[in-house]
């Protein structure tokens, strides 16, 4: 690396004297072309990560892979040890990859995961407690069948809900939970998500049918169970309500934040943000003023940035704007950081053709990362040329 830095001066002046653009300057190549044209990077780029620049201004970076990804691909230790603090699995800590469908729980997939995330020195964020999708339903199913009465079937459900969390706040050390997850419809109106306002989907299961007081019956013995468990073995971490769309849908927004204000086991609100580049400036200021609102840690979750309708906004500027708002708005003290859902565009959920994210197919630094990283290198007042 060292060798690249004399290369890179003699390119600069040459650059200088030739009245050629700064390196930064150079188009967005796209996402397909190798993009590592390693002499045209400011030194900066190899000397800080992103997780650097990010932690200078005080907020943590994340990123989402899979078990898929990561026996994929060795490119994806080198970005993740370098650009990132903290990590997210995409599946693996989810119900359905938990607990079979008898009802036995094993983690030994998820706990190769998490070694190879301590060897790259990634902090680890658990999703999800509770959501609706990705449940082991085929057991859940079995409890239902086997009960006496639908007495007994709540029982059994709220049961199997509680032992999961128990067990896996106990195996777990995680600095934060996704306590429960979506649990809002797309009414419009801010409604709890039911039977009745949720597609059938992969393994879907509407734990709220058997609650007490539905799925704000659910929710509430969540983030009890959470905690206590937490108690139990002596653990801290923050407990999450994270949802999508709240950019777009202010009547969750609402319900969101309103729900975390009145129950003072929630200790964060998280938005995922799978937003893409037609999103107005607007719309992120009034969500994350409205977040930070609620006295909560407030945490972007899941971001992913496709491209929009209109032509003009660039992924690029999108993902600058929405740091710059969250440094500007949220208080360091309630930042609960930025993760993105995805690493490389090759593995993103969208699927091909959408490229979220800022590394290209092949791992290489896309427009979008040089642009956040010099974004955040300015404002944490560093030289990129040093
Ligand atoms: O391996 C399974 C197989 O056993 C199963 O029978 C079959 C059924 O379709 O396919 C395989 O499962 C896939 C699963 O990922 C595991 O790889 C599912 O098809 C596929 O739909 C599923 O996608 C995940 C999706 O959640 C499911 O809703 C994505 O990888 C994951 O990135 C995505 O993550 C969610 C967050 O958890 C919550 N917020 C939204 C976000 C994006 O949808």
């Amino acid at each position: 690396m060292m060798k690249r830095f004399p290369i890179l001066l003699t390119l600069s002046l040459l650059l200088c004297a030739c009245g050629g653009k700064e390196p930064l300057n150079i188009p967005d190549p796209g996402p397909y072309k190798p993009l590592d044209p390693a002499d045209l990077y400011p030194a900066s780029v190899f000397k800080y990560g992103l997780k650097d620049l990010a932690k200078a201004n005080g907020v943590m970076i994340g990123a989402e892979f899979t078990h898929g990804e990561y026996t994929g691909d060795d490119s994806l230790r080198v970005v993740l040890k370098r650009d990132f603090e903290a990590v997210t699995f995409g599946n693996e800590m989810k119900h359905d990859n938990i607990v079979s469908n008898t009802g036995s729980i094993s983690f030994v997939w998820v706990d190769e995961m998490v070694r190879w995330a301590k060897d790259c020195d990634l902090k680890l964020f658990g999703h999800t407690l509770g959501w609706h999708s990705q449940q082991q339903s085929d057991y859940l199913q079995t409890l239902i069948d086997g009960a006496a009465d639908s007495k007994a079937a709540a029982a059994a459900v709220r049961e199997a809900h509680a032992e999961f969390v128990d067990k896996m706040v106990e195996h777990f050390d995680v600095y934060a939970w996704d306590v429960v997850n979506e649990v809002f419809s797309d009414d419009g109106a801010g409604s709890w998500r039911s039977s009745s306002n949720t597609q059938a989907n992969y393994h879907v299961f509407l734990w709220g049918d058997y609650y007490e007081g539905g799925t704000k019956g659910f929710v509430d013995a969540a983030f009890k169970e959470a905690k206590e468990a937490l108690q139990k073995y002596g653990k801290t971490a923050d407990l999450y309500i994270n949802d999508y769309n709240l950019e777009w849908n202010p009547a969750k927004l609402e319900a969101l934040c309103k729900y975390a204000e009145g129950n003072p086991d929630v200790t964060g609100v998280g938005s995922q943000m799978h937003c893409n580049t037609d999103l107005s400036e607007d719309a992120i200021k009034n969500m994350l003023t409205r977040m930070v609102k609620t006295g909560k840690k407030v945490r972007i979750s899941e971001l992913d940035v496709p491209q929009g309708s209109i032509p003009t906004n660039t992924q690029a500027d999108l993902i600058v704007t929405i740091f710059k708002l969250y440094l500007d708005i949220v208080p360091e003290a309630q930042r609960g950081g930025i993760t993105f859902w995805g690493v490389s565009d090759k593995n993103s959920w969208l699927g091909k053709g959408k490229y979220p994210l800022l590394y290209n197919n092949a791992y290489q630094r896309k427009d979008s990362y040089l642009k956040l990283h010099a974004y955040l290198l300015e404002r944490a007042g560093l030289e990129k040329d040093s």
